[in-house]
This record gives structure tokens, C-alpha cells and sequence, in this order.
């Protein structure tokens, strides 16, 4: 494959987007762009400062006195908030739920969308997110939306916050999935929707492999069709 596409994962909470994403990056020598954590970081920042979740201004205020850098360390990515590395802190229930509130805030949007496009300039990229294929980066080569059950989403991200150590129920990992949907679809700017020319990928019941190998063969069919 010589051209260096840019390629979009969009999906829900607990898709597996993220895995999913960082394979197919590492199968198509590829980077890996998570735009969650970006969101995350900014969360992080807004809860430390104090600031409501519905404080406008001074959320405006402080996304623009704001530094948010990724980098890959080896073969994961990190990220940077303000010069400091905050790649675990960003992984709490508390987080994923600020992340999506505040993620609904235009100021919030327009802070990151150029850091997104940036990262993205000469190709190359998976980039996964919930607006990706419909909103930075309408143009992209190959987009995919990724979905799965609930309930099934619920327990990956049960098991995956377990592991890190959370003492959560799956009862509540399942309300807080449902909710953070809600706010991530019904939101005004960018919800989350499949783009209309993006593929469809249901995880339910396939394994990550399976998953990545039907994602690797559409974007290495769209190459060969465009030989
Ligand atoms: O993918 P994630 O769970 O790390 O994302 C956390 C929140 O950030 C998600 O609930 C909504 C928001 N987000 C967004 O609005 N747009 C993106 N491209 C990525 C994440």
C-alpha cells in the first residue's frame, strides 16, 4: 500500500475502539490516534481546577491556557497535560463521565479539533473517536463505525477497569455506558452517528482478531481497487 490513508474508528462506549484501533494502526504501520483521551485530559483539567461541568467561561478560559500533547512510548501512546504526564489519571469512571459532559461544549470542540487535524497531515493515521469520519475528518479514505451490545460493551469495560483496579458493579459500568451514549448521540455538535459512507462493524460475539482482520481487508481492498 503506498498511499498513506487516514482512517476513522467511530463507536460507542466499551466497542472495543480503542484495542481494535491500535491493532489495525500496528497491522497497517500505521499511527494510532486516540481523541478520547484529549477530551479526558481536558476533563482532568477542569476537575482539578474546580469548574463546574456547566461553567462556559471558564471552561473557555481554561481550554485556552490548555497543552495537550501525545506521544508514542514504546508502542503506547501517552499523554502529556500541560508538560505532565497524565496517561493513567485520565482512566477513572469519574473521567469518562466529565469527559463526555464537557465534550458537549463547542469551546471544548474547537480547542481540539486542530490538534486532531494536525496530527493527522501527511496520512498514515487511525484515528478513533466519535466524530471522526463525520466531522474531522470528513474526507478520510476509510471510515469505520464500530458497535456492539451494551451489555457486552458493559463488561469489557468492567473487566478492563477491574483489572486497573476499580472496584465498580457491572450494574453500575452498564448505567454509566448507557448514559455517557445518550449524552455522546443527543449532544448538539458532532453526536455520535455513523458517517453514511463508512462501514458498519458489529463486534458482538467476534473476537479481536476477527474484528481487525474484516477491518484490515477493507481498507487493503480499497488499496488494491485503487491500483
Ligand atoms: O473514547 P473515550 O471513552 O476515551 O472518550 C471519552 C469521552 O470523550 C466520550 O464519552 C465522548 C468524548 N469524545 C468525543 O466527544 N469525541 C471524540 N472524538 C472522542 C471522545
Amino acid at each position: 500500500m503506498k498511499k498513506r490513508y487516514v482512517v476513522t474508528v467511530d463507536g460507542p462506549a466499551g466497542s472495543g475502539k480503542s484495542t481494535v484501533s491500535r491493532m489495525l494502526a500496528s497491522g497497517l504501520s500505521y499511527v494510532y490516534l486516540d481523541t478520547g483521551a484529549l477530551y479526558r485530559a481536558l476533563a482532568l483539567k477542569v476537575s482539578v481546577a474546580g469548574l463546574d461541568a456547566d461553567d462556559r467561561v471558564g471552561i473557555a478560559a481554561l481550554c485556552s491556557a490548555t497543552d495537550i500533547a501525545l506521544f508514542e512510548c514504546e508502542g503506547a501512546t501517552r499523554i502529556l497535560l500541560d508538560g505532565r504526564d497524565v496517561t493513567e489519571l485520565i482512566r477513572t469512571p469519574e473521567i469518562s463521565m466529565l469527559a463526555s459532559t464537557v465534550s458537549a461544549l463547542p469551546e471544548v470542540r474547537q480547542r481540539l479539533l486542530a490538534v486532531q487535524r494536525e496530527a493527522a497531515r501527511s496520512g498514515g493515521i487511525v484515528a478513533e473517536g466519535r466524530d471522526m469520519g463525520t466531522v474531522v475528518f470528513p474526507g478520510a479514505d476509510v471510515k469505520f463505525f464500530l458497535t456492539a451490545g451494551p451489555e457486552e460493551r458493559s463488561r469489557r469495560r468492567w473487566l478492563e477497569l477491574r483489572a486497573r483496579g476499580h472496584e465498580v458493579s457491572l450494574d453500575e459500568v452498564l448505567r454509566d455506558v448507557v448514559r455517557r451514549d445518550r449524552q455522546d448521540s443527543e449532544r448538539v455538535i458532532a453526536p455520535l452517528r455513523p458517517s453514511e459512507d463508512g462501514v458498519l462493524v458489529d463486534s458482538t460475539g467476534k473476537t479481536i482478531d476477527e474484528v481487525v482482520q474484516e477491518m484490515l481487508g477493507a481498507v487493503r481492498g480499497k488499496a488494491s481497487k485503487a491500483l
